[in-house]
């Protein structure tokens, strides 16, 4: 039985800073930004917009795609930015799309890798459960110290994935090549809201881990090399997956799948699964029948090597112009601007900023995050 993502959509905020006004005020030269590491902007999020907010925009674009959402039994969200260390971030997605009562929800974390682990248990189930579909979110919103080298590869996104049999996009392969290392490369102590890091260990350790991935799939699958069409990696900042696909792969297609990432930063559980969307919406050939390899790596660490092959006529089941209008539409953040969000002065109940899908965290009270529709009696 072919099993594998039968719909995917994403979601970013609705403001930007270019990373020209960055280097202007750390006194950084831009050239470094925009060749060294190759980001040109990264998505800024208001304090009405989070992880949530974004997941349930990407999981009705999803969701959309089903004739019935009722046949979701199982919603896997994954993420390295939650705010709750007990309940699921999971659940107000499931509420706000009014899925069944009878579904499995819970969150999955591990660093940058865990949408690929949410997808591979998903495959699992739906072959053990053939009428089921599977809701694998990823969303993440990266902060780092400001002044730190981190600072511009920030960025956040949610994709929402649909996993199940006969899948529209595509039908993922039984082989992987898998490595898991303890190492402190990059982690996020939960007192703190920013991430900490190790620069050269962490570039070290995903170049490594790829090396040692990428061997045991393809022992695992008996493919050489050649059989891979293309690669889709974790996108941590643009340079990361060219030097990856350097060692490897020598540039096939790959420009293609680093424009949205490019324009958004770094979206950590998103990031490989925005790299597959970019890759679809922006390459006019068909890739209908092709075999694309996927590198997926979580500091701490977890890597996987993976492939799929994406089905015939996908590109029914995309909406490239909408993306690609999301990403334009977002408003420039003044420098200034950037700063109070990132710093949290700007208050959450302000109607200043606007949301980029239905729903909005409107306030935070005795603890809890209180989400509203934009426009009330909205049906999903
Ligand atoms: N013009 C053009 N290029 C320039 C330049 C200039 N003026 N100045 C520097 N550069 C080039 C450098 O030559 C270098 O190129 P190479 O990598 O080809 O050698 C590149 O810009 C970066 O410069 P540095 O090596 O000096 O970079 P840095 O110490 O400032 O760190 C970074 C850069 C690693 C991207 C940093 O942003 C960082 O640590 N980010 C967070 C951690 C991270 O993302 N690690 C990636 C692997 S871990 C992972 O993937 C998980 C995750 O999501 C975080």
């Amino acid at each position: 039985m072919k099993v594998g993502i039968d719909s995917i959509a994403f979601s970013t905020s609705k403001y930007f800073l270019k990373l020209e006004t960055l280097a202007l005020h750390r006194r950084d030269d831009y050239e470094k930004y925009y060749i060294g590491i190759g980001q040109k902007q990264m998505s800024v999020f208001p304090p009405n917009e989070d992880i949530v907010t974004i997941a349930i925009d990407a999981t009705q674009k999803a969701v959309a795609m089903l004739p019935d959402k009722n046949d979701i039994d199982l919603l896997i969200f994954a993420t390295e930015s939650s705010f709750d260390l007990s309940k699921s971030a999971g659940i107000y997605v499931h509420r706000f799309l009014q899925l069944k009562e009878n579904c499995r929800v819970f969150d999955l974390k591990q660093a940058c890798y865990s949408a690929t682990a949410a997808l591979q248990l998903a495959k699992s189930y739906v072959k053990e459960n053939p009428r089921s579909k599977v809701l694998v979110v990823a969303s993440d919103i990266v902060k780092y110290l400001p002044n730190t080298s981190g600072e511009p590869t920030q960025g956040g996104a949610a994709v929402s994935m649909i996993v199940a049999k006969d899948p529209r996009i595509l039908t993922l392969e039984p082989h992987s090549g898998i490595h898991t290392t303890d190492i402190m490369d990059f982690w996020r102590p939960i007192y703190k809201s920013e991430a900490l890091f190790d620069n050269k260990l962490s570039v070290y350790n995903y170049l490594k881990s790829l090396n040692i991935t990428l061997e045991r799939y393809l022992e695992a699958s008996h493919l050489n090399i050649s059989d891979l069409d293309c690669v889709c990696y974790h996108a941590p900042f643009c340079k990361m997956a060219r030097k990856a696909n350097q060692q490897t792969f020598k540039n096939k297609f790959l420009e293609n799948s680093l424009i949205y990432g490019s324009l958004i930063g770094n979206s950590c559980s998103a990031s490989i699964y925005i790299c597959l969307l970019s890759l679809l919406d922006n390459t006019p050939e068909d890739l209908g029948e092709k075999r694309i390899g996927f590198f997926s790596y979580g500091s701490g660490s977890v890597a996987e090597f993976f492939s799929g092959i994406i089905s015939a006529g996908y590109k029914e089941m995309l909406a490239p112009e909408s993306n690609r209008q999301m990403i334009e539409d977002r408003r420039e953040t003044p420098f200034e601007e950037y700063e109070s969000i990132f710093s949290g002065t700007s208050a959450p109940v302000s109607r200043k900023y606007q949301n980029v899908g239905p729903v909005a965290l409107v306030k935070i009270e005795n603890d809890k995050r209180i989400y509203e529709f934009l426009c009330p009696n909205k049906n999903l």
